[in-house]
Protein backbone atom coordinates (compact mmCIF):
# COMPACT_ATOMS: atom_id res chain seq x y z
CA UNK A 1 0.00 0.00 0.00
CA UNK A 2 1.67 3.47 -0.89
CA UNK A 3 2.00 6.11 1.56
CA UNK A 4 3.65 9.38 1.40
CA UNK A 5 6.45 10.81 3.17
CA UNK A 6 6.15 14.59 3.90
CA UNK A 7 9.54 16.57 4.59
CA UNK A 8 7.35 19.66 6.29
CA UNK A 9 8.21 23.50 7.05
CA UNK A 10 8.23 24.20 3.05
CA UNK A 11 7.15 27.21 1.68
CA UNK A 12 5.10 26.76 -1.23
CA UNK A 13 5.05 29.18 -4.61
CA UNK A 14 4.79 29.10 -7.73
CA UNK A 15 2.02 27.97 -10.59
CA UNK A 16 -0.38 25.29 -9.68
CA UNK A 17 -2.88 23.39 -12.17
CA UNK A 18 -6.27 22.35 -11.63
CA UNK A 19 -7.87 19.24 -13.44
CA UNK A 20 -11.55 18.34 -14.75
CA UNK A 21 -14.08 17.72 -11.75
CA UNK A 22 -14.28 14.42 -10.66
CA UNK A 23 -18.19 15.00 -9.36
CA UNK A 24 -18.98 16.22 -12.27
CA UNK A 25 -17.34 13.57 -14.57
CA UNK A 26 -18.82 10.86 -12.66
CA UNK A 27 -22.54 11.30 -13.23
CA UNK A 28 -21.71 12.82 -17.02
CA UNK A 29 -20.06 9.41 -17.66
CA UNK A 30 -23.59 7.56 -16.70
CA UNK A 31 -25.48 10.22 -18.58
CA UNK A 32 -23.32 8.64 -21.83
CA UNK A 33 -25.26 5.68 -20.83
CA UNK A 34 -28.73 7.84 -22.46
CA UNK A 35 -27.66 8.31 -26.21
CA UNK A 36 -26.62 5.39 -28.16
CA UNK A 37 -23.24 6.36 -30.35
CA UNK A 38 -19.77 7.23 -29.35
CA UNK A 39 -19.78 10.59 -26.25
CA UNK A 40 -16.58 12.21 -26.29
CA UNK A 41 -15.61 14.21 -22.94
CA UNK A 42 -12.86 16.10 -22.18
CA UNK A 43 -10.37 17.93 -19.77
CA UNK A 44 -10.77 14.54 -18.29
CA UNK A 45 -8.13 13.56 -15.35
CA UNK A 46 -6.92 10.48 -14.21
CA UNK A 47 -8.50 9.11 -11.13
CA UNK A 48 -9.01 5.98 -9.55
CA UNK A 49 -12.98 6.67 -8.81
CA UNK A 50 -12.77 6.99 -12.67
CA UNK A 51 -11.64 3.85 -13.89
CA UNK A 52 -14.00 2.21 -11.41
CA UNK A 53 -17.20 4.20 -13.20
CA UNK A 54 -15.08 2.98 -16.56
CA UNK A 55 -14.97 -0.65 -15.20
CA UNK A 56 -18.84 -0.33 -14.24
CA UNK A 57 -19.63 1.03 -17.72
CA UNK A 58 -18.20 -1.91 -19.46
CA UNK A 59 -19.94 -4.34 -17.52
CA UNK A 60 -22.81 -3.12 -18.68
CA UNK A 61 -21.76 -2.68 -22.46
CA UNK A 62 -20.26 0.45 -22.98
CA UNK A 63 -16.60 1.04 -24.94
CA UNK A 64 -14.24 3.22 -23.02
CA UNK A 65 -11.08 4.62 -24.13
CA UNK A 66 -9.38 7.21 -22.03
CA UNK A 67 -6.36 8.59 -23.53
CA UNK A 68 -4.74 12.01 -22.27
CA UNK A 69 -6.90 14.03 -21.00
CA UNK A 70 -9.63 12.78 -23.63
CA UNK A 71 -11.94 10.11 -22.73
CA UNK A 72 -14.42 8.70 -25.49
CA UNK A 73 -17.82 6.44 -24.18
CA UNK A 74 -19.74 4.37 -26.55
CA UNK A 75 -22.24 2.98 -25.18
CA UNK A 76 -24.17 1.42 -28.39
CA UNK A 77 -24.30 -1.99 -27.40
CA UNK A 78 -25.87 -0.89 -23.56
CA UNK A 79 -27.06 -4.21 -22.84
CA UNK A 80 -26.97 -5.22 -19.15
CA UNK A 81 -28.36 -3.43 -16.20
CA UNK A 82 -27.03 -4.08 -13.43
CA UNK A 83 -24.18 -2.46 -11.14
CA UNK A 84 -22.31 -5.15 -8.74
CA UNK A 85 -21.40 -5.45 -5.02
CA UNK A 86 -17.80 -5.38 -5.72
CA UNK A 87 -17.94 -2.00 -7.50
CA UNK A 88 -20.34 -0.57 -5.83
CA UNK A 89 -18.83 -0.98 -2.44
CA UNK A 90 -15.56 0.14 -3.84
CA UNK A 91 -17.37 3.89 -5.01
CA UNK A 92 -20.70 4.89 -4.09
CA UNK A 93 -21.05 7.16 -7.24
CA UNK A 94 -22.10 4.10 -9.21
CA UNK A 95 -25.67 4.79 -7.71
CA UNK A 96 -25.23 7.19 -10.42
CA UNK A 97 -26.20 4.25 -13.53
CA UNK A 98 -29.42 3.71 -11.71
CA UNK A 99 -31.71 6.90 -13.38
CA UNK A 100 -29.75 6.02 -17.00
CA UNK A 101 -29.85 2.69 -16.84
CA UNK A 102 -33.91 2.93 -15.87
CA UNK A 103 -34.47 5.27 -18.72
CA UNK A 104 -32.66 3.35 -21.35
CA UNK A 105 -33.20 -0.25 -20.61
CA UNK A 106 -36.40 0.18 -18.17
CA UNK A 107 -34.62 -1.55 -15.50
CA UNK A 108 -32.10 -1.53 -13.32
CA UNK A 109 -30.50 -3.72 -10.51
CA UNK A 110 -27.75 -1.56 -8.00
CA UNK A 111 -26.06 -2.96 -5.91
CA UNK A 112 -27.32 -0.81 -2.24
CA UNK A 113 -25.05 1.00 -1.24
CA UNK A 114 -23.22 0.51 2.50
CA UNK A 115 -22.10 3.63 5.02
CA UNK A 116 -18.92 4.73 4.85
CA UNK A 117 -15.87 6.95 6.47
CA UNK A 118 -17.98 10.10 6.51
CA UNK A 119 -21.31 8.83 7.40
CA UNK A 120 -23.94 6.58 6.90
CA UNK A 121 -25.30 8.10 3.36
CA UNK A 122 -28.78 6.68 2.59
CA UNK A 123 -29.79 6.69 -1.04
CA UNK A 124 -34.11 6.83 0.20
CA UNK A 125 -34.13 10.34 -1.98
CA UNK A 126 -32.95 8.89 -4.86
CA UNK A 127 -35.03 6.09 -4.69
CA UNK A 128 -38.23 7.65 -3.69
CA UNK A 129 -37.56 9.94 -7.22
CA UNK A 130 -37.72 6.72 -9.24
CA UNK A 131 -40.95 5.28 -7.75
CA UNK A 132 -42.35 9.12 -8.33
CA UNK A 133 -41.48 8.73 -11.82
CA UNK A 134 -43.36 5.59 -11.93
CA UNK A 135 -40.94 2.97 -11.38
CA UNK A 136 -41.39 0.02 -9.27
CA UNK A 137 -38.53 -0.63 -6.46
CA UNK A 138 -37.83 -2.90 -4.34
CA UNK A 139 -34.69 -4.12 -2.33
CA UNK A 140 -34.00 -7.23 -2.04
CA UNK A 141 -31.10 -9.11 -0.51
CA UNK A 142 -29.08 -6.12 -0.83
CA UNK A 143 -29.76 -5.08 -4.19
CA UNK A 144 -32.14 -2.22 -5.32
CA UNK A 145 -34.17 -3.42 -8.11
CA UNK A 146 -36.33 -1.01 -10.72
CA UNK A 147 -38.19 -1.39 -13.25
CA UNK A 148 -40.25 1.27 -15.47
CA UNK A 149 -41.26 0.22 -19.16
CA UNK A 150 -41.89 4.29 -19.44
CA UNK A 151 -41.05 6.55 -16.65
CA UNK A 152 -43.58 9.57 -16.68
CA UNK A 153 -42.75 12.67 -15.54
CA UNK A 154 -44.12 14.12 -12.13
CA UNK A 155 -43.52 16.96 -9.35
CA UNK A 156 -40.84 15.76 -6.75
CA UNK A 157 -40.34 17.43 -4.05
CA UNK A 158 -36.62 16.72 -2.41
CA UNK A 159 -37.15 16.55 1.52
CA UNK A 160 -32.24 17.53 1.62
CA UNK A 161 -30.45 18.97 -0.96
CA UNK A 162 -29.22 16.40 -2.03
CA UNK A 163 -26.37 16.44 -5.02
CA UNK A 164 -26.61 12.84 -6.15
CA UNK A 165 -30.44 12.59 -6.22
CA UNK A 166 -30.83 15.39 -8.17
CA UNK A 167 -28.31 14.22 -10.83
CA UNK A 168 -30.05 11.04 -10.68
CA UNK A 169 -33.78 12.12 -10.97
CA UNK A 170 -32.66 14.47 -13.68
CA UNK A 171 -31.07 11.79 -15.44
CA UNK A 172 -34.14 9.29 -15.47
CA UNK A 173 -36.47 12.40 -16.29
CA UNK A 174 -35.04 13.36 -19.48
CA UNK A 175 -36.67 10.64 -21.26
CA UNK A 176 -39.62 10.19 -19.30
CA UNK A 177 -42.61 11.04 -20.76
CA UNK A 178 -44.07 14.39 -20.05
CA UNK A 179 -42.82 17.13 -17.65
CA UNK A 180 -41.06 16.88 -14.27
CA UNK A 181 -40.63 19.52 -12.06
CA UNK A 182 -37.59 19.32 -9.30
CA UNK A 183 -38.16 21.47 -6.39
CA UNK A 184 -35.50 21.89 -3.69
CA UNK A 185 -33.38 20.79 -6.17
CA UNK A 186 -29.37 21.10 -5.48
CA UNK A 187 -27.29 24.11 -7.24
CA UNK A 188 -24.08 22.81 -7.23
CA UNK A 189 -21.89 23.66 -10.26
CA UNK A 190 -21.76 19.83 -10.85
CA UNK A 191 -25.48 19.31 -10.96
CA UNK A 192 -25.28 22.82 -13.61
CA UNK A 193 -22.61 20.72 -15.74
CA UNK A 194 -24.43 17.64 -16.14
CA UNK A 195 -27.91 19.98 -16.95
CA UNK A 196 -25.29 21.26 -19.81
CA UNK A 197 -24.46 17.84 -20.78
CA UNK A 198 -27.96 16.50 -20.88
CA UNK A 199 -29.15 19.68 -22.63
CA UNK A 200 -26.59 19.31 -25.23
CA UNK A 201 -27.67 16.16 -26.10
CA UNK A 202 -31.13 17.25 -26.50
CA UNK A 203 -32.72 17.23 -23.12
CA UNK A 204 -35.23 19.71 -22.37
CA UNK A 205 -34.07 21.15 -18.83
CA UNK A 206 -34.84 24.38 -17.78
CA UNK A 207 -34.37 26.29 -14.01
CA UNK A 208 -30.25 25.67 -14.36
CA UNK A 209 -28.96 27.97 -11.06
CA UNK A 210 -32.02 27.76 -9.14
CA UNK A 211 -33.90 25.33 -6.65
CA UNK A 212 -36.45 24.35 -9.14
CA UNK A 213 -35.72 22.36 -12.45
CA UNK A 214 -38.11 21.61 -15.34
CA UNK A 215 -37.19 18.92 -17.43
CA UNK A 216 -39.63 17.99 -20.74
CA UNK A 217 -39.33 14.53 -21.72
CA UNK A 218 -37.92 13.68 -25.00
CA UNK A 219 -37.66 10.44 -26.72
CA UNK A 220 -34.19 10.71 -27.90
CA UNK A 221 -30.73 11.87 -26.89
CA UNK A 222 -27.60 11.93 -29.09
CA UNK A 223 -24.00 11.71 -28.02
CA UNK A 224 -22.03 14.89 -27.80
CA UNK A 225 -18.65 16.09 -26.89
CA UNK A 226 -18.06 18.43 -24.19
CA UNK A 227 -15.68 19.64 -21.92
CA UNK A 228 -15.50 18.87 -18.07
CA UNK A 229 -15.24 21.79 -15.78
CA UNK A 230 -12.36 22.17 -13.70
CA UNK A 231 -12.47 20.92 -10.02
CA UNK A 232 -13.85 23.61 -7.67
CA UNK A 233 -12.40 20.97 -4.29
CA UNK A 234 -8.73 20.47 -6.12
CA UNK A 235 -8.80 24.21 -6.51
CA UNK A 236 -9.87 25.28 -2.83
CA UNK A 237 -7.40 22.55 -1.32
CA UNK A 238 -4.44 24.16 -3.10
CA UNK A 239 -5.97 27.76 -2.27
CA UNK A 240 -5.47 26.40 1.28
CA UNK A 241 -2.49 25.23 0.95
CA UNK A 242 -0.74 27.90 -0.39
CA UNK A 243 -2.60 30.09 2.47
CA UNK A 244 -0.50 28.11 4.71
CA UNK A 245 2.81 28.79 3.21
CA UNK A 246 4.40 32.48 3.27
CA UNK A 247 5.17 33.22 -0.42
CA UNK A 248 2.41 33.95 -3.57
CA UNK A 249 0.82 31.04 -5.14
CA UNK A 250 -1.26 31.29 -8.62
CA UNK A 251 -3.84 28.82 -9.04
CA UNK A 252 -4.45 28.35 -12.47
CA UNK A 253 -7.81 26.64 -14.65
CA UNK A 254 -9.83 26.95 -12.28
CA UNK A 255 -13.61 28.58 -12.17
CA UNK A 256 -13.48 31.47 -9.51
CA UNK A 257 -17.38 32.01 -9.28
CA UNK A 258 -17.41 28.55 -7.87
CA UNK A 259 -15.24 29.28 -5.19
CA UNK A 260 -16.55 32.76 -3.79
CA UNK A 261 -17.44 31.82 -0.55
CA UNK A 262 -13.57 29.92 -0.21
CA UNK A 263 -12.56 32.93 -1.46
CA UNK A 264 -14.27 35.31 1.01
CA UNK A 265 -13.34 32.60 4.25
CA UNK A 266 -9.25 33.49 2.81
CA UNK A 267 -9.88 37.00 2.92
CA UNK A 268 -11.51 36.51 6.26
CA UNK A 269 -8.10 35.02 7.43
CA UNK A 270 -6.44 37.69 6.31
CA UNK A 271 -5.28 36.23 2.94
CA UNK A 272 -4.74 38.48 0.08
CA UNK A 273 -6.57 37.49 -3.33
CA UNK A 274 -6.36 38.38 -6.68
CA UNK A 275 -9.11 37.20 -9.49
CA UNK A 276 -8.19 37.45 -12.86
CA UNK A 277 -10.16 35.69 -15.15
CA UNK A 278 -9.44 31.59 -14.25
CA UNK A 279 -6.66 31.94 -12.17
CA UNK A 280 -6.33 33.22 -9.00
CA UNK A 281 -3.45 34.07 -6.96
CA UNK A 282 -3.51 34.19 -3.08
CA UNK A 283 -0.59 35.70 -0.58
CA UNK A 284 -1.35 34.36 3.06
CA UNK A 285 -0.44 36.66 5.79
CA UNK A 286 2.44 36.71 8.63
CA UNK A 287 0.25 34.74 11.13
CA UNK A 288 -3.85 33.32 10.23
CA UNK A 289 -6.94 35.06 11.98
CA UNK A 290 -9.44 32.33 13.03
CA UNK A 291 -12.49 31.95 10.71
CA UNK A 292 -15.55 29.90 11.42
CA UNK A 293 -17.32 27.57 9.12
CA UNK A 294 -20.45 25.39 8.73
CA UNK A 295 -20.93 23.60 5.55
CA UNK A 296 -23.75 23.63 3.95
CA UNK A 297 -25.32 23.51 -0.08
CA UNK A 298 -23.78 25.47 -2.38
CA UNK A 299 -23.23 28.36 -1.99
CA UNK A 300 -22.38 27.51 0.98
CA UNK A 301 -18.90 26.74 2.20
CA UNK A 302 -18.59 22.91 0.42
CA UNK A 303 -18.09 19.93 3.34
CA UNK A 304 -15.24 18.46 0.57
CA UNK A 305 -12.95 21.85 1.87
CA UNK A 306 -13.95 20.95 5.55
CA UNK A 307 -10.40 19.28 6.45
CA UNK A 308 -8.56 21.30 4.78
CA UNK A 309 -10.26 24.43 6.36
CA UNK A 310 -9.79 23.05 9.44
CA UNK A 311 -6.08 22.11 9.15
CA UNK A 312 -5.49 25.88 7.84
CA UNK A 313 -7.09 26.98 11.21
CA UNK A 314 -4.94 24.88 13.27
CA UNK A 315 -2.35 27.70 12.63
CA UNK A 316 -3.87 30.28 13.32
CA UNK A 317 -4.19 33.26 16.02
CA UNK A 318 -7.28 31.89 18.32
CA UNK A 319 -10.02 29.66 17.87
CA UNK A 320 -12.35 28.96 15.55
CA UNK A 321 -15.33 27.02 14.79
CA UNK A 322 -16.41 24.23 12.27
CA UNK A 323 -19.23 22.97 12.05
CA UNK A 324 -20.37 20.26 9.30
CA UNK A 325 -24.03 20.15 8.84
CA UNK A 326 -23.96 17.81 5.47
CA UNK A 327 -22.25 15.01 6.90
CA UNK A 328 -22.07 15.37 10.52
CA UNK A 329 -20.08 12.36 11.07
CA UNK A 330 -17.43 13.72 8.80
CA UNK A 331 -14.41 14.29 11.00
CA UNK A 332 -11.84 11.23 11.21
CA UNK A 333 -9.27 13.32 10.19
CA UNK A 334 -9.42 15.31 13.94
CA UNK A 335 -7.52 12.57 15.70
CA UNK A 336 -4.89 12.41 13.15
CA UNK A 337 -4.49 16.20 13.27
CA UNK A 338 -4.30 15.92 17.33
CA UNK A 339 -1.18 13.62 16.69
CA UNK A 340 0.15 16.29 14.52
CA UNK A 341 0.01 18.40 17.70
CA UNK A 342 -3.10 20.43 16.37
CA UNK A 343 -5.77 21.11 19.35
CA UNK A 344 -8.63 20.52 18.19
CA UNK A 345 -11.73 19.42 20.46
CA UNK A 346 -14.80 17.92 18.99
CA UNK A 347 -18.51 18.08 20.22
CA UNK A 348 -21.16 16.40 18.17
CA UNK A 349 -20.64 17.97 14.77
CA UNK A 350 -18.91 20.95 15.91
CA UNK A 351 -15.45 21.13 16.01
CA UNK A 352 -13.34 24.01 18.06
CA UNK A 353 -10.04 24.40 16.70
CA UNK A 354 -7.27 26.14 18.84
CA UNK A 355 -4.80 28.12 16.61
CA UNK A 356 -1.04 26.36 17.86
CA UNK A 357 2.36 27.95 16.82
CA UNK A 358 3.15 24.97 14.71
CA UNK A 359 2.43 21.42 13.93
CA UNK A 360 4.52 18.36 14.29
CA UNK A 361 5.26 16.25 11.84
CA UNK A 362 4.23 12.62 12.79
CA UNK A 363 2.88 8.88 10.82
CA UNK A 364 -0.74 9.58 10.45
CA UNK A 365 -3.34 7.64 8.36
CA UNK A 366 -5.62 8.76 6.13
CA UNK A 367 -9.51 7.85 6.30
CA UNK A 368 -11.26 8.81 3.05
CA UNK A 369 -10.16 11.12 0.06
CA UNK A 370 -10.47 14.86 1.49
CA UNK A 371 -9.29 14.02 5.34
CA UNK A 372 -6.34 12.85 3.13
CA UNK A 373 -5.65 15.94 1.16
CA UNK A 374 -6.08 17.77 4.50
CA UNK A 375 -3.18 15.46 6.22
CA UNK A 376 -1.04 16.39 3.26
CA UNK A 377 -1.59 19.91 3.49
CA UNK A 378 -0.96 19.49 7.66
CA UNK A 379 2.14 17.58 6.82
CA UNK A 380 3.61 19.98 4.39
CA UNK A 381 3.10 22.82 6.88
CA UNK A 382 4.26 20.63 9.97
CA UNK A 383 7.99 20.80 11.25
CA UNK A 384 9.46 17.55 10.57
CA UNK A 385 8.70 14.45 9.00
CA UNK A 386 4.68 12.88 8.13
CA UNK A 387 4.13 9.63 6.80
CA UNK A 388 0.56 9.74 5.48
CA UNK A 389 -0.45 6.09 4.73
CA UNK A 390 -3.16 4.39 3.03
CA UNK A 391 -3.23 7.03 0.20
CA UNK A 392 -5.10 5.11 -2.39
CA UNK A 393 -7.73 7.60 -0.91
CA UNK A 394 -6.13 10.43 -2.02
CA UNK A 395 -5.69 8.57 -5.81
CA UNK A 396 -9.49 8.67 -5.98
CA UNK A 397 -9.99 12.19 -6.09
CA UNK A 398 -6.78 14.00 -6.81
CA UNK A 399 -4.57 13.67 -10.03
CA UNK A 400 -0.81 13.26 -9.13
CA UNK A 401 -1.72 15.63 -6.16
CA UNK A 402 2.17 15.23 -4.94
CA UNK A 403 3.56 15.62 -8.12
CA UNK A 404 1.48 19.12 -8.51
CA UNK A 405 2.41 20.07 -4.76
CA UNK A 406 6.04 19.45 -5.48
CA UNK A 407 6.21 21.96 -8.59
CA UNK A 408 5.06 24.66 -5.73
CA UNK A 409 7.92 23.42 -3.85
CA UNK A 410 6.71 20.48 -1.26
CA UNK A 411 8.94 17.74 -0.39
CA UNK A 412 6.39 14.40 -0.98
CA UNK A 413 7.91 11.05 -1.96
CA UNK A 414 5.30 8.22 -2.68
CA UNK A 415 6.48 4.75 -1.15
CA UNK A 416 5.21 1.43 -1.66
CA UNK A 417 5.54 -0.09 2.42
C1 LIG B 1 -21.87 14.36 -3.43
O1 LIG B 1 -22.25 13.24 -2.67
C2 LIG B 1 -20.40 14.27 -3.64
N1 LIG B 1 -20.08 13.03 -4.34
C3 LIG B 1 -19.67 14.33 -2.31
O2 LIG B 1 -18.29 14.37 -2.61
C4 LIG B 1 -20.05 15.61 -1.58
O3 LIG B 1 -19.47 15.59 -0.30
C5 LIG B 1 -21.57 15.69 -1.44
O4 LIG B 1 -22.20 15.58 -2.74
C6 LIG B 1 -22.05 16.99 -0.82
O5 LIG B 1 -21.63 18.08 -1.57
C7 LIG B 1 -20.16 12.98 -5.66
O6 LIG B 1 -20.52 13.94 -6.30
C8 LIG B 1 -19.80 11.70 -6.31
P1 LIG B 1 -25.67 14.50 -1.21
P2 LIG B 1 -23.79 12.85 -2.52
O7 LIG B 1 -26.69 13.55 -1.70
O8 LIG B 1 -24.48 13.17 -3.79
C9 LIG B 1 -28.33 13.30 2.57
C10 LIG B 1 -15.99 13.83 -2.26
O9 LIG B 1 -15.13 13.85 -1.35
N2 LIG B 1 -29.02 12.35 1.70
O10 LIG B 1 -25.68 15.89 -1.75
O11 LIG B 1 -23.82 11.48 -2.00
C11 LIG B 1 -26.88 12.93 2.82
O12 LIG B 1 -26.74 11.98 3.84
C12 LIG B 1 -17.38 13.54 -1.92
O13 LIG B 1 -15.73 14.05 -3.45
C13 LIG B 1 -30.11 11.65 2.19
O14 LIG B 1 -30.51 11.79 3.35
O15 LIG B 1 -24.22 13.86 -1.39
C14 LIG B 1 -26.27 14.27 3.16
O16 LIG B 1 -26.52 14.58 4.50
C15 LIG B 1 -17.67 12.67 -0.82
N3 LIG B 1 -30.75 10.78 1.35
C16 LIG B 1 -27.06 15.24 2.27
O17 LIG B 1 -28.24 14.55 1.89
C17 LIG B 1 -30.37 10.59 0.07
O18 LIG B 1 -31.01 9.79 -0.64
C18 LIG B 1 -26.35 15.69 1.02
O19 LIG B 1 -25.77 14.56 0.36
C19 LIG B 1 -29.27 11.31 -0.43
C20 LIG B 1 -28.62 12.20 0.41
Amino acid sequence: MDRFIIVGNRNLSGEILVSGAKNAILPIMAACLLAPGKSVLKNVPNLIDLKTMSHLLRIIGARIEHNGDTMTIDSTDVCYFEAPYELVSKMRASIYVLGPLLARLGEARVSFPGGCAIGTRPVDLHLQAMESLGAIVNVEHGYINAQASQLAGAEIHFAISSVGATINTLMAAVLAKGVTILNNAAMEPEVDSVIDFLNKMGARISGKGTTSLRIEGVEHLFPVEMSMIPDRIEAGTFLIAAALSHEPVTVTNCEPAHLTILIDKLREAGCQLDVYGSSITIQAPELLNPVNIITLPYPGFPTDLQAQFMVLMTLAKGVSLIEDTIFPDRYMHVAELNRLQANISLNRNIATVKGVPKLSGAEVMATDLRASAALVLAGIAAEGQTIVSRIYHIDRGYDRIETKLMKLGAKISRENA
